[in-house]
């Protein structure tokens, strides 16, 4: 087939798609076929522009390799890559690091080039086409995806499409009143409208950045501002924003970008009376972006971030006929991992697990424990209030829990923009720090420090084996601690710093019990990742049934294919847990597990340690993974 006959080809199967997207968005307005004759003629053009090897790379996945992001052998790792390894040249060479841990997907965050001082740890973007130039320039960060590539590790970079930086052009030549600019912001002249609008919104940082809108300059203009007031929301309302936005993000994919990962996907959309949250348009939008996306350049994928009620997860990996996101992170189980810990009950994880539907074909999860951002409480919140809601007395206890003000609490967090008797906020915090060792370290406390990296472990053994990709967050896997000193650092106000810290990598002056620690938590890692490299049945795609457990503790789930099961059986408490003989049995006639009480630990067959984990096969391939 010629280059043209595959586009077209590509263009006849989603043309249809994609106009209904548009319809969705900007009604059948006589500019419709306009718009979209220009985001198919952006497509083209960056078709055209595609290196042989990308487009190598597209034609493979487009047609053997569909689900190359599904597989076992998927193992993703996310960090800064100064905070990682200093720049581009570093990350280079830390690439047998990855690989020696099991890494095939690697997520760079502040990369492009964001204003100066305070920049939302780089979410407030200046130029999208450049690079923040301490970490090299664009044929660096291109050389990089290359040699990545060559060593099996896709590239993910973050795609803040929500906002750019008031620094920004654009934001700057609609300051200076450039009409055509203007309209690629919210700006409102005096507070009537915003005053309407705040009164259905909620703050995403309520402690730090009350409001959503922002003053320009001392006049009576406001931009609409979710985040930060330097974070000028876009307006998608406008098609010329969303034809730019798609525009650059082609660019980017022609560099080697493999996967985006699509920033603060849920405020894409606004409309009067409404808290602009999951708006439908907003799958719209991500239908639009798919479509074109996959008419240029089909191997790369697009993630959802869509911190939100877990009800509205699924929703953003779209359906068989209108695909939007390839990943989703799975903020919901992220969040119910740390209550389970916290209060060693696994009810409103597994009712919430449960509840939610199936994902389409041909998508996939992302699993994790910890990234750059706190622990967000209110995604446990329900509002329809479905059986696995939480109560905000439950979020606030939690919040506590993890802050170490509670009596008993192993943890060592801090609390990130709660408001008195108002907001709960979230959780800032390493993983280790937050899992006990910290704490047990300072206490010199062995018992202590060997539950701590059994939390851990366990929590990177449950997401190891669900329906998706698991995601370590840098340092995790060294059992990285809270860093104390970010304040000293300029442009690091913000509480999430915490657990931003650089990786040390030289482990020389670092006391004796947590380089053991270090390299227990290392080794465990890496070997759950080995092993479940070697499980076909923990592909994306196979079934996954989550197991109603007669002990609160205990979190079981199974996963299926044509040919073989692994049920998955995890501890979230220091206490053993004996399952019983048949248990196995039980489970494949569709029968609740029972767990033997203890003192008739003779019945049992596995017993699981505290904070144990455990993948067991039929054939009695069993492994203990944490
Ligand atoms: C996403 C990022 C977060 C940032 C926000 C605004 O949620 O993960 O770090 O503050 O978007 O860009």
């Amino acid at each position: 087939m010629t280059a043209n006959a595959i586009f077209d080809r590509r263009l006849r199967e989603r043309e249809g798609v994609l106009l209904e997207a548009l319809t969705g968005l900007y009604g059948a307005s006589s500019d419709l076929s306009k718009i979209q004759a220009r985001l198919i003629g952006a497509a083209r053009k960056a078709y055209e522009a595609r290196s042989p090897e990308l487009l190598e790379l597209d034609l493979k996945r487009e047609t053997q390799d569909i689900d190359w992001f599904q597989s076992e052998k998927m193992a993703g790792y996310m960090g800064y890559v100064d905070r990682f390894a200093d720049d581009f040249d570093g990350v280079k060479d830390k690439i047998g690091y990855l690989k020696n841990l099991g890494i095939t997907y690697l997520h760079l965050l502040s990369v492009l080039r964001a204003r100066d001082g305070d920049s939302d740890g780089g979410f407030a973007v200046t130029d999208y086409l450049s690079t923040n130039a301490a970490l090299g320039n664009m044929d660096g960060l291109e050389d990089l995806a290359r040699q990545l590539r060559a060593n099996s590790i896709s590239l993910c970079l973050d795609f803040a499409l929500n906002h750019t930086a008031q620094e920004h052009d654009w934001a700057q030549r609609a300051i200076t009143g450039d009409p055509h600019y203007r309209d690629f912001y919210f700006l409102f002249d005096g507070r009537a409208e915003p005053d309407r609008y705040e009164r259905t919104l909620e703050d995403v940082f309520p402690a730090t950045a009350p409001g959503n809108f922002t003053r320009v300059g001392d006049t009576d203009t406001w931009a609409w501002t979710t985040f930060y007031p330097y974070q000028w929301d876009l307006n998608y309302h406008n098609p010329d924003v969303l034809i730019s936005m798609i525009e650059v993000l082609l660019e980017l994919a022609n560099r080697g970008v493999e996967v985006f990962r699509l920033d603060a996907t849920i405020y894409l959309w606004k409309e009067m009376g409404t808290n602009c949250r999951n708006l439908p348009q907003v799958h719209d939008l991500l239908r639009v972006f798919k479509a074109v996306t996959s008419l240029a350049a089909p191997g790369t994928l697009l993630k959802a971030e869509a911190v939100s009620s877990a009800r509205h997860l699924t929703g953003y990996l779209g359906n068989k006929q209108q695909r939007e996101c390839d990943l989703a992170y799975h903020t919901g189980l992220m969040t119910a991992l740390w209550d389970s810990l916290a209060t060693a009950d696994t009810t409103h994880m597994s009712a919430m697990m449960r509840s939610l539907p199936r994902k389409p074909e041909h998508t996939s999860w992302v699993y994790y424990v910890r990234c750059h951002d706190d622990i967000g409480w209110d995604v446990l919140k329900d509002s329809e209030e479905t059986k696995w809601g939480a109560t905000t007395g439950h979020l606030a206890s939690l919040s506590h829990f993890y802050d170490g003000s509670v009596t008993g609490s192993f943890a060592r967090g801090r609390s990130f923009q709660a408001t008195e008797g108002k907001t709960v906020g979230g959780t800032n915090g390493t993983l280790a720090s937050l899992a006990g060792l910290e704490q047990a370290l300072d206490e010199h406390d062995q018992e202590a420090i060997k539950l701590a990296i059994k939390r851990i472990l366990l929590l990177h053994a449950v997401i190891a084996g669900l329906d998706g990709m698991p995601l370590i967050y840098m340092g995790d896997e060294l059992a990285a601690l809270n860093d104390y000193d970010y304040l000293q650092h300029a442009g690091f106000s913000d509480g999430r710093w915490l657990h931003r810290g650089k990786i040390l990598w030289d482990s020389g002056l670092l006391p004796h019990d947590l380089i053991t620690a270090r390299q227990t938590v290392f080794s465990g890692i890496r070997q759950l990742l080995q092993r479940r490299a070697e499980l076909p049945v923990l592909n994306a795609e196979n079934r996954m049934t989550i197991l109603d457990t007669s002990e609160r503790p205990l979190f079981a789930y199974l996963r299926q294919s044509d040919n073989n099961l692994l049920l998955c059986v995890a501890n979230f408490s220091a206490k053993p847990l004996f399952l019983k003989k048949n248990c196995f049995a039980e489970y494949l006639s569709g029968q609740a597990m029972d767990v033997c009480p203890i003192g008739n630990e003779d019945q049992a067959i596995h017993q699981l340690g505290p904070y144990e984990c455990r993948w067991l096969m039929p054939m009695g391939d069993n492994y203990s993974v944490s």
